[in-house]
């Protein structure tokens, strides 16, 4: 039985990524700040709620602990926890309001990583999947044909460049975990006010696919729904 814990699973893409790893035949530990929501969500799709806000230290503590008591191990953990931040004009974009980004979808990954490698390390096949985005790969910024060139974010696209480097340095530095990164794709959830094209069913596909994929499969990899994306 492989388990599975995701963060910021109450709603969104981890929601229907802890949807799909239940049916998939995963136990799914649904990780999510609010109690109430969270709750609620491990109820609808059959998983057991886990608290965990991944801006605090000692909340990511107790979550690995309380999974530590329960479960005893984690063979996959999926970083999904993110935010977009406030929209601020960049000449008023103060250090603060980037800092708040990075503390969710960098610092985040940081902490919940850490916490949860020992547990990663009691499974045969650990994985570490982190959801970033197109918008933190600098070719797809730069492609006139690509929807992610015309977006102008800076905190937004900082946090999940620095989440896809963050990846492969992580993916070097333990050739015993399997760590990777996806893009989602332009999906429609409350992050981005539903405007998104896609379902988040389509938007699931990459990481479903890492955490479904089993032993054999490379460290360090980008995935979107369509397979990897390179790197220049
Ligand atoms: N939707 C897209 O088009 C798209 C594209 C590329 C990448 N992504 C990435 O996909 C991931 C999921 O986003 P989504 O689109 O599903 O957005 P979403 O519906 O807004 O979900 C974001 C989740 O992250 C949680 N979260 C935020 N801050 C947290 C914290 N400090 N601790 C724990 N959980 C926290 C939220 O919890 P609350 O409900 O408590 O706020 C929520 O569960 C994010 O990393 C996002 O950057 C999304």
């Amino acid at each position: 039985m492989t388990t599975t814990f995701i963060t910021g699973a109450n709603k969104g893409l981890g929601r229907e990524t802890a949807r799909r790893l239940v049916e998939a035949g995963h136990t799914v530990l649904l990780g999510a700040r609010d109690p109430q929501a969270g709750r609620r969500a491990a109820e609808e799709v059959g998983a057991r709620f886990v608290q965990v806000d991944v801006t605090d230290e000692a909340s990511v503590a107790a979550a690995a602990a309380d999974v530590a008591a329960h479960e005893g191990a984690v063979d996959v953990l999926v970083n999904n926890a993110g935010v977009s931040g406030a929209h601020v004009d960049v000449p008023d974009l103060s250090a603060d309001d980037v800092a708040a980004v990075l503390d969710v979808n960098l610092l985040g990954v940081v902490r919940t990583t850490r916490a949860f490698l020992p547990l990663l390390r009691r499974s045969a096949d650990p994985v570490v999947i982190n959801v970033a985005s197109g918008l933190g790969s600098t070719r797809l910024t730069h492609d006139p044909s690509r929807i992610e060139s015309t977006v102008v974010a800076p905190a937004y696209t900082a946090s999940k460049a620095a989440l896809i480097m963050l990846t492969t340095q992580y993916a070097k530095a333990l050739p015993d975990v399997r760590v990777n990164v996806v893009d989602p794709g332009y999906t429609a959830t409350d992050l981005n006010g539903h405007s998104g094209p896609q379902t988040v069913t389509e938007g699931t596909d990459a990481v479903v696919r890492l955490a479904t994929e089993g032993p054999g499969h490379g460290s360090g990899r980008f995935l979107d729904r369509d397979g990897e994306i390179g790197w220049s």
